[in-house]
């Protein structure tokens, strides 16, 4: 097992990576709770596969278990939900000293972050992500959210996890589907700040997809020691957080402008955002296309998207625009994206004025 540790003045947890950590989990997690019962929030997929493993390992470790199985997608990542969660935590009498523990993929994982925040004004959650975007990315660094009618997670809080247990078996069951949205998550850092894990993923990436659980063990050890290190210098995204965010700006428009239907998953979105987000800074000059070529090509070679989808890419450019205005991060409607100078080095561009996306839309769309 590998761990890593999210530690700055106001941070400290552990990560914890490994194959096989399921068996032991209630001993694991023991350390992290304040008496012997635990909230396990899952979504129903989850819930069907792993329940009685789960259940079983917390009653060796004498830990009395409330599972809570709970129907979850985009649709339903809202308010309400986070309020009929609350309701069931506060039928069993839930205190101060409980824990819950978000046990599902990243919708879960936001969910369960966001009741854990303003339940009693807060009691203790932990992570134990399935699905191979949250591993890499989701469940650690705090984030928590839900989507409304206006846009994607603009409503949440930052609330840091006590443990996050990352059990790559887990994934053998998960869709090709979901392991390539995950993996939009992983090439992100590569492209952001890694130039050596991009090259990595190049040579190894489809041994991630295929099952292979050395790679897998390395690209979420490597992922998640990206993030740790830009959260524990920016938990609240002041600055350079804000980098995790590269394509996500678009991918955001383009899940909220698909209603948040299946048919393009978060990961998928996000695919496609990265590639308009270099797309961009081509256009204005911050990059080449020899840059562009590298990352499409292994997007390409991976299966990951590269185009809008035949029904956004029928929208108008101001539909697009007005969508990515809704982003967290625009101030007095001026939109901030992340751009790449190169693979490994991404920057943060204020102020970039609609005309230029409108610019980028007509060359994607023509
Ligand atoms: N908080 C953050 O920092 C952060 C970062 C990235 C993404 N997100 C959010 O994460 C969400 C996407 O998460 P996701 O991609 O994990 O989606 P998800 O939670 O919907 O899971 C995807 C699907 O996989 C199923 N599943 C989960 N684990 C499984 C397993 N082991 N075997 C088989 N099926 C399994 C689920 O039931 C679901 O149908 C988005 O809402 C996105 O906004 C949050
Ligand atoms: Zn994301």
């Amino acid at each position: 097992m590998k761990t890593i540790r999210l530690k700055n003045n106001q941070i400290n947890y552990p990560i914890f990576i490994g194959s096989g950590l399921y068996a032991d989990i209630g001993k694991l997690c023991k350390q992290y709770i304040d008496k012997d019962r635990v909230f396990i929030i899952s979504d129903s997929v989850v819930s069907t596969l792993y329940k009685p493993e789960i259940i079983r390992a917390f009653k060796t470790a004498k830990v009395k278990c409330i599972f809570i199985s709970i129907s979850v997608n985009e649709k339903k990542k809202n308010i309400n939900t986070v309020i009929n969660l609350s309701n069931r935590l506060f039928s069993y009498n839930v205190d101060r000293q409980d824990t819950v523990i978000a046990f599902g993929g990243g919708i879960i994982g936001d969910i369960v972050g966001l009741t854990a925040s303003i339940v009693l004004r807060g009691i203790k959650y932990i992570q134990i992500p399935t699905t191979l975007l949250s591993q890499v990315d989701s469940s650690v660094g705090g984030k928590t959210g839900v989507n409304n009618i206006y846009g994607k997670n603009l409503i949440g809080s930052f609330y840091q996890p006590q443990a996050v247990i990352i059990d790559t078996d887990v994934l053998n069951t998960l869709p090709k589907r979901e392991l390539l949205s995950g993996y939009a998550e992983i090439i992100k850092y590569g492209i952001i700040k890694d130039t050596i894990f991009f090259e990595w993923l190049q040579k190894n990436g489809k041994k991630i997809i295929e099952g292979d659980t050395a790679a897998r063990i390395h690209a979420i050890h490597k992922s998640c020691m990206n993030k740790s290190k830009i959260v524990e210098e920016d938990e609240k995204e002041h600055g350079i957080r804000a980098l995790l965010n590269l394509g996500h700006t678009f991918g955001h428009a383009i899940e909220s402008l698909n209603g948040f239907k299946k048919s393009v998953v978060h990961g998928e979105a996000v695919a496609i955002g990265i590639i308009l987000a270099v797309r961009l800074s081509c256009i204005e000059g911050y990059t080449n296309e020899t840059t562009f070529n590298k990352i499409i090509t292994h997007f390409k070679e991976i299966g990951l998207p590269t185009q809008l989808p035949k029904k956004i890419a029928k929208l108008t450019a101001k539909n697009f625009v007005s969508e990515m205005v809704k982003d967290k991060k625009t101030i007095n409607k001026n939109i901030t994206l992340i751009l790449v100078k190169d693979i490994g080095n991404a920057f943060i561009k204020k102020g970039i004025s609609q005309s230029k996306l409108i610019k980028l839309h007509k060359e994607i769309t023509t």
